[in-house]
């Protein structure tokens, strides 16, 4: 069940990149460049970006790619100040209901090996490591975990585990 939250979810449109841009910048080692995210969010045929909006300010989004019927978890990112609120798994608590939808039936991400937090986040969705990539970041040198989860079984988060 989606839990009622001060922040509202909206596709993200051109005029949110400056604030997209803001929250890469600061805390992604290998941030994607405006024209990159450009590229995403107009793509309307296989992506799909939403952010969490809060008084007006940009507090976290999600991009995510549907190929056939697997959804790619491209990037997620929750302002610095404003995590730990559950912006983020309110994000991909939006997101599961559409893939469904969508006839997806897993999902999958790329994450570096020592983002220990967002690990824990995406444990609690569902996803379990089935390999390393390595030195996928390459500029910084380091592994990334795939992970996969079902979510047909699993389509909404569940605190208790
Ligand atoms: C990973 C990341 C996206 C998580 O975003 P977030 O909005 O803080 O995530 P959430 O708040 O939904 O959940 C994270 C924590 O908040 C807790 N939380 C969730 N809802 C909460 C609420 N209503 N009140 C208080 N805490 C809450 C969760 O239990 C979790 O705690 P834990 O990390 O100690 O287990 C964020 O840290 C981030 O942007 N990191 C940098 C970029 C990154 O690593 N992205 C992922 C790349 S794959």
């Amino acid at each position: 069940m989606m839990t009622e939250t001060p922040w509202r979810i909206r596709t993200v449109a051109r005029r949110d990149l400056p604030e997209i841009l803001e929250i890469e910048n600061a805390q992604f080692p290998e941030p994607w460049s405006r024209r990159m995210l450009l590229e995403e969010i107009t793509n309307s045929e296989n992506r799909r970006y939403s952010a969490a909006f809060e008084n007006g300010v940009l507090l976290g989004y999600l991009g995510v790619m549907f190929v056939l019927d697997e959804m790619h978890i491209n990037t997620l990112g929750t302002r610095p100040e404003h995590q730990s609120r559950g912006v983020a798994s309110s994000l991909l608590e939006e997101v599961w209901p559409a893939a469904i939808e969508r006839g997806c039936e897993r999902a999958t991400l790329e994450v570096a090996s020592s983002n220990l937090r967002a690990q824990e986040l995406y444990r609690r969705f569902g996803f379990a490591p089935v390999g390393i990539r390595k030195n996928y970041y390459s500029r910084i040198g380091e592994d990334a975990l795939v992970l996969w989860a079902d979510i047909t079984t699993r389509p909404l988060l569940d605190n208790s585990i």
